[in-house]
């Protein structure tokens, strides 16, 4: 059989039905459907609360310039590679990589164990927004903008683990009621209100005094801020935002219709999602160095719990209404987080569904446990049930004040996982299957406009990018080099 051949089961399963014994394939309704259900799913945390800590942290305008170039380059490239890959194949990442021989199972193995490792920190996460959300209806918005608010509340035993098990019931309930697609209608409205409201905020922002020095330190490239650090950073920030390189878009793309346009729909996710980013930036970056008084000092203390120090003071700046724009903030962000946590969700559920085939409720009522215990586990980190640090004790990175289980979790599947997954993932079209393969999936609905781009990305440029910069940041973290 020939490499790039699917084997016989995925060959004869067209893309829309199921296979032997299993139901039909549900499809998305259309390109748009398509698209608002992928952007869903990029839209969340990512965004909100993890692009702008790590564009504050690696220079501003030097990180935010890596970033974009990333996107419309190796972002596109692989999210075209994984939705044609589902598209052609009708299955989800283990499906569809063994479709072309079990040898190549592993990398869909490998992309799965990715959501397993996110979704717990990104429902402790969750539970934190969750909690800002409920604060701005109970308390007054003095006592949410002190400093000691968020440490008080994240280093609290009992507080914490409420919060995170209620957007854990809230992800699974959704889930188990099957009533996403209706979430995701109202997602919609939310989306957008959502902008329109980042965008007040970041206006209001701009006006704070020093806010202008922080709009200069995010949009102006500083050329000496580059360093591998910043493009591993900025790398895996990508694949996390975009869904990619975690199974997600293969499986989205199995359920997209063969006559709609796959180009058109990646460009469009990929422009929604890059631009709810850069507006969280605007959001959050300037009214950082207003609070703190420099991009130094940003830079230098900027972690995940920027959003939550530095929102609630901008907030205050809205007097009589700060309660109000802040329980609508955090709303608005609880269900991008929401849909976000729901797609991950659906991805563990249907890897367990499908290994053990023991049906949804068994796989849901799995898939809860896990993420019980382990987001227990990243929520040990911040408390004094557990004073270990395993970034320090395993890699010597961080000490026990600053890097945290969550911090690890999210080093492991960013930093190590995403990027080798992605690799894989175009060693495997690139010269396995070969980018054909999927270019005449692409073609069967539509031109393919950025064909070349596709074939130099996935073959040479990628790969290659990956390699490089993964050893130049491992050799600059072991002292060998400096970059
Ligand atoms: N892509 C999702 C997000 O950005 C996981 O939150």
């Amino acid at each position: 059989m020939a490499e790039n051949t699917p084997t016989k089961s995925a060959a004869k399963t067209p893309a829309t039905t199921g296979g032997a014994g299993h139901p039909a394939r549900a499809s998305w309704s259309g390109k748009w459907a398509f698209i608002l259900a992928a952007a869903a799913s990029a839209v969340g945390l990512g965004n909100l609360w993890r692009f702008p800590y790590l564009a504050a942290k690696y220079g501003g305008g030097a990180f935010l310039l890596v970033y974009i170039i990333l996107v419309v380059t190796f972002g596109f490239a692989l999210m075209m590679a994984e939705t044609a890959l589902g598209r052609k194949t009708g299955q989800s990442a283990i499906g569809a990589f063994s479709a072309f021989g079990k040898k190549y199972m592993i990398i869909g193995i490998l992309a799965s164990a990715v959501p397993f490792i996110i979704t717990p920190y990104y429902a402790l996460i969750g539970g934190w927004v969750t909690k800002y959300m409920a604060s701005y209806v109970v308390q007054p918005a003095t006592a949410i903008a002190d400093g000691e608010f968020f440490g008080g509340f994240i280093l609290q035993n009992a507080e914490s683990y409420i919060w995170m098990f209620l957007f854990i019931a809230a992800v699974v309930l959704v889930v188990a009621l099957g009533v996403k697609r209706g979430i995701e209608r109202v997602n919609k409205v939310l989306m957008v209100a959502l902008i329109v409201m980042a965008i007040a905020i970041s206006i209001f922002a701009l006006t704070l005094p020093g806010a202008l020095d922080g709009l200069a330190y995010y949009l102006i490239p500083d050329f000496s801020k580059f360093s591998a650090e910043l493009v591993v950073a900025a790398m895996g920030q990508m694949f996390f935002s975009l869904s990619l390189a975690m199974g997600i878009m293969i499986t989205y793309g199995s359920y997209f219709q063969k006559d709609q346009d796959l180009e058109h729909s990646v460009r469009r996710i990929e422009l929604f999602d890059t631009g709810i980013a850069i507006l969280a930036g605007l959001m959050i970056i300037p009214a950082a160095v207003a609070v703190m008084g420099s991009p130094e000092e940003v830079a230098s203390t900027a972690g995940p719990g920027l959003m939550f120090g530095v929102l609630p003071q901008v907030f205050l700046g809205f007097g009589p209404f700060a309660n109000v724009v802040g329980f609508l903030f955090f709303a608005l962000v609880f269900f991008a987080a929401l849909t976000s946590c729901i797609s991950l969700f659906e991805t563990l559920v249907s890897i367990v569904d499908d290994a053990t085939k023991k049906g949804r409720k068994f796989s849901i009522a799995v898939c809860t446990t896990f993420i019980v215990v382990m987001g227990t586990i990243v929520n040990l980190g911040y408390n004094d049930l557990l004073s270990v640090d395993l970034m320090y004790s395993l890699f010597g990175i961080g000490d026990y004040q600053d890097a945290q289980l969550l911090d690890f979790f999210d080093f492991l599947s960013n930093t190590i996982m995403m990027p080798i997954v992605a690799l894989l993932t175009c060693i495997f079209v690139g010269w396995i299957i070969k980018p054909q393969t999927l270019i005449s999936e692409v073609k069967q609905s539509s031109a393919f406009k950025s064909q070349k781009l596709f074939v130099v990305m996935i073959k040479y440029i990628a790969p290659v990018f990956v390699v490089v910069i993964l050893v130049a940041y491992v050799m600059n973290t072991a002292g060998i080099i400096a970059l």
